[in-house]
């Protein structure tokens, strides 16, 4: 096993320390570290097993079990913790001993005494709870006050192109959760604040970045916000113009667009406006779902299919425990939490995923995201715990993504039989213009996320100005605006559950950069993309069967986390650094056709100010 080898490395260099003072103390820290991680291991296969069992089959005895692990995990953390940080390991001499020091030092919202962790826990199970079971009326039956934001609420955003009903649906889902969790919001943005300055960081922000290990890495995604802004708003400017066609001066020529138009009850991926904004409408638009249906796809032939796309590469097939323990349909004699995930057992033998698949396209597509997880589980299973996962929180994301690249590409679908029309440039363009609507529009949501918290942890934003700043980030990096003034009673940001879950958003925007530099190299490596000619189609590369391709992702998959993220980009893409010049390859042919068709039309590009105001009270509107 691979753990055994890096203990032996280490073993060696802490016996050729050079420093005497420290001799003694790394090789009591090297024993150390065997012994933690061989418990930590156990307690959390323990503890996944629980979570598992409760998840699956949503039962109070299981709850109960799941909580009462849950404690004794979170104990022996915090223990394991205390002894990590009593050791002067930043002075060790072996590299890979200090890192894991490094990885256990940060324990988290555990190092709270535990009252305030318990509590801390409750305040955002609470808002959770607000969240989840917050239901709302029918537009226009007022009867009917049963809508859940799944599937209701998702379902009407991106059907209905009533702008009324849109409006209504999108204001009451805020007024259902924002007010109810605003003060809870800001007790966590407090509690929060205190766990991490317990793991020395100056508050929750500095926390959060301190995965990236990089002191610039905010100013970094900037840089990349700003290498995409160009595309990102010829996009915009090309939607606004089509949605004034269909909803009139509702959309003004050139002010940001109302946020209910967008198909998304958060308009962060406007993937489902395609229909009547299509580059070329009266082209056969395929319906792949409709195909799956036809083709009489069932859910293991769905994971199947992944799975023959990931072997194709030389990537490790499913071990045969995971075809027997995973589950890929819902099923109908006990409640499960249906949220698609994927599971390591932390004993280099389970994993699985867990999938309530509908034969759809998109189902599809979360299957090959879900099988990337586990393909890096694969790939690191044997190394030290603590390097069990991604080289930072965005790579592991893009994984699945980057073969879904290959997957959805017009070239592989024709090849599996998916598409059997045959391709022009118009059905090309429909197409790189859905994935822009899905990947392009999603960026500057997922870069201001983060904006408006790490000003909130910070203090910098105040909570008598959260909702308003908030709208403030919305209409800067996305030019979308409230179709309704609003207030600091309302409190917008909560109605997105990522927020009052306290989930990091980063690393999806970090994914979506990431795997379109990791397609190109594997397009090259596959043959497929010259770099000298540029522009070379990288949106109808297809990298199946390609080892080598497959070959170069594996060594970098295997390197987990045991080194910092550049190191894992380099060993890939030879580049050290996050670039955006590779999804602008990839988008290169839409972002010609999106100037000439916006000049054509004479569309606005930019926004200027919204006319829509925020105010301390609502009453303050009303005057
Ligand atoms: C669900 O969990 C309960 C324990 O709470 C157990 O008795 C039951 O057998 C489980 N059901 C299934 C279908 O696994
Ligand atoms: C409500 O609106 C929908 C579509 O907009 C329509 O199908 C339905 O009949 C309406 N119901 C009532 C009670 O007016
Ligand atoms: C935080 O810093 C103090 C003082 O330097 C140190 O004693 C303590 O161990 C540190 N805690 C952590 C979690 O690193
Ligand atoms: C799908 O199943 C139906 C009904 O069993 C059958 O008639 C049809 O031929 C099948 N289609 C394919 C592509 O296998
Ligand atoms: C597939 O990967 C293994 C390592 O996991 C390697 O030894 C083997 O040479 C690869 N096969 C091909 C055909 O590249």
């Amino acid at each position: 096993m691979l753990s055994e080898v890096l203990f032996l490395l280490c073993c060696l260099s802490c016996v050729f320390s050079k420093d005497p003072d420290i001799e003694e103390e790394e090789i009591a820290a090297y024993n150390f570290m065997a012994i933690l991680n061989r418990k930590t291991e156990e307690m959390l296969n323990k503890y996944q097993q629980t979570e598992w069992d409760y998840e699956t089959n949503l039962t109070d005895e299981n709850l109960q079990r799941k909580l009462e692990v849950g404690a004794e995990m979170a104990k022996f953390q915090k223990e394991a913790w205390q002894q990590v940080i009593s050791f002067d390991w930043r002075r060790f001499s072996d590299y890979y001993l200090r890192r894991q020091f490094f990885l256990y030092s940060v324990l988290g919202d555990g190092a709270l005494p535990p009252e305030k962790y318990k509590k801390l826990k409750k305040i955002i199970g609470d808002m959770e709870n607000i969240f989840s079971t917050a239901k709302i009326c029918a537009y226009n039956e007022t009867q009917k006050c049963d809508l859940a934001l799944n599937p209701d609420i998702t379902n009407i955003m991106s059907t209905s192109r009533n702008e009324e009903e849109l409006k209504h649906v999108w204001l009451a889902w805020r007024d259902a959760v924002g007010p109810k969790c605003r003060a809870l919001f800001e007790e966590y943005v407090q509690l929060s604040n205190e766990a991490a300055r317990l793991n020395n960081f100056t508050d929750t922000s500095e926390y959060w970045l301190n995965g990236y290990e990089d002191p610039h890495f905010k100013d970094k995604i900037q840089n990349i916000y700003e290498q995409l802004k160009p595309l990102y708003l010829q996009l915009h400017a090309y939607v606004r113009f089509k949605l004034r066609q269909k909803y009139g001066d509702v959309v003004s020529e050139t002010g940001p667009i109302p946020a209910h138009l967008l198909g998304d009850i958060m308009a962060q991926n406007w993937r489902e406006i395609a229909d009547f904004t299509l580059p070329f409408p009266n082209v056969g638009d395929n319906d792949l779902t409709q195909e799956l249906i036809d083709q009489n796809y069932t859910a293991i032939q769905i994971a199947r299919t992944a799975e023959d796309f990931f072997k194709s590469l030389n990537l490790t097939e499913m071990p045969d425990s995971f075809w027997e323990k995973s589950i890929f349909t819902k099923s109908e004699d006990k409640p499960m939490v249906c949220m698609a995930s994927s599971w390591d057992f932390s004993d280099g033998k389970d994993f699985r995923v867990k999938l309530c698949m509908h034969i759809t396209l998109t189902d599809f597509t979360v299957t090959h995201h879900e099988m990337g997880h586990i393909e890096y589980y694969l790939h690191y299973k044997n190394l030290p715990v603590k390097f069990r996962g991604g080289a930072n929180d965005g790579f592991h994301e893009a994984v699945g993504d980057l073969i879904s690249l290959s997957v959805l590409s017009t070239k592989h679908l024709r090849q599996i039989g998916l598409i059997n029309t045959d391709i022009d440039h118009r059905v090309d363009m429909n197409n790189l213009y859905k994935v822009g609507l899905h990947k392009i529009m999603f960026l500057p949501f997922s870069y201001l996320m983060e904006l408006w918290r790490w000003d909130i942890f910070s203090g910098k934003t105040k909570p008598e100005d959260y909702n308003c700043k908030w709208w403030e980030l919305r209409e800067k990096y996305q030019g979308v605006e409230s179709p309704v003034d609003r207030s600091e009673e309302d409190f917008d940001p909560a109605s997105k559950y990522h927020i009052i879950s306290s989930t990091p958003y980063l690393r999806y925007f970090i994914a979506l950069i990431l795997q379109f530099q990791f397609h190109r190299t594997l397009c090259e490596k596959a043959g497929q993309y010259d770099p000298i000619s540029h522009y070379s189609h990288l949106h109808n590369c297809d990298i199946y069967q390609s080892r080598e391709a497959g070959n170069a992702l594996k060594r970098m998959l295997a390197m987990g986390a045991s080194r910092p993220w550049p190191d894992a980009l380099e060993a890939l893409t030879g580049q050290r650094e996050m670039d955006a010049t590779a999804i602008l390859e990839y988008f290169q042919p839409l972002h010609e056709w999106l100037k000439n068709e916006n000049k054509k039309n004479g569309a606005y590009v930019g926004w200027e100010s919204s006319k829509r105001v925020c105010t301390r009270t609502k009453k303050e509107l009303e005057t």
